[in-house]
């Protein structure tokens, strides 16, 4: 095991729904595998039962609702000056099922996460395993990359392959995804962390190469 980080970079986590991802930063930050602290996380839901996992491990949890604001011009204004209060050095987008604008994406370019449920440039947006299912890949997957501008297409930083099975149905693809979701994130967040991982004009770089094709973990990689 790598030995742990000193200065753990601030992190705010952006969600709005379930937290699983957020659980597996949680748990490698307890584990001192994240090599950043959790600052905040913050949900565009109130309902999100992210929050809760959030509270579980006294970490701060705020809601900024959407539905309060009259425009995403607004609410991201208010997104950008809660961030603000932590200071982050990364933002990690997980589950967040908001379009953010180019103003807040500009401010924190090089600093944002993301981790997308299919194998980039495959099935960006929503649906994805269904659509995976539908199109009938051998292979489907996930990726983490760093949001810019352009919708789940900024350099993908490290991906994990799933095998689709004859039987499968999207829940249990899903399932299977998801698996390999809370492995490559926590990584790439670690990365990112230690300075090994970051964005130059709109290109990843990893231990100081250019990432000319995303990180592949190894499909036995548990
Ligand atoms: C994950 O599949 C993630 O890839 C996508 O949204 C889902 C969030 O799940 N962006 P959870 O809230 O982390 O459990």
């Amino acid at each position: 095991m790598i030995g742990k980080v000193d200065t753990p970079l601030p992190i705010v986590v952006l969600v709005s729904g379930r937290g699983s991802n957020l659980q597996s930063l949680i748990d490698a930050e307890r584990r001192g595998e994240l090599g950043g602290r959790i600052e905040a996380v913050i949900s565009n839901r109130p309902d999100a039962f992210a929050l809760e996992r959030a509270r579980r491990a006294s970490i701060t949890a705020e809601v900024i609702d959407h539905k309060a604001f009259a425009d995403r011009t607004c609410f991201d204004r208010e997104l950008m000056n809660r961030i603000a209060v932590y200071q982050p050095g990364l933002i990690a987008m997980a589950g967040f099922m908001r379009i953010l604008t180019p103003d807040f994406i500009d401010r924190h370019m090089g600093r944002m996460l993301n981790i997308h449920p299919s194998l980039l440039p495959e099935f960006r947006g929503l649906d994805t395993h269904r659509r995976a299912l539908a199109a009938g890949v051998a292979y489907h997957g996930c990726s983490v990359h760093f949001v810019t501008n352009d919708l789940d297409a900024g350099p993908v930083v490290i991906q994990a392959r799933v095998k689709v099975e004859p039987d499968d149905d999207s829940d249990r693809l899903a399932a299977r995804v998801l698996r390999r979701e809370h492995i490559i994130y926590p990584l790439a967040v670690r990365w990112f962390c230690e300075g090994r991982l970051w964005l130059k004009d709109s290109r990843a770089y990893l231990n100081g190469k250019l990432l000319t094709e995303p990180f592949l973990l190894d499909e036995k990689h548990q």
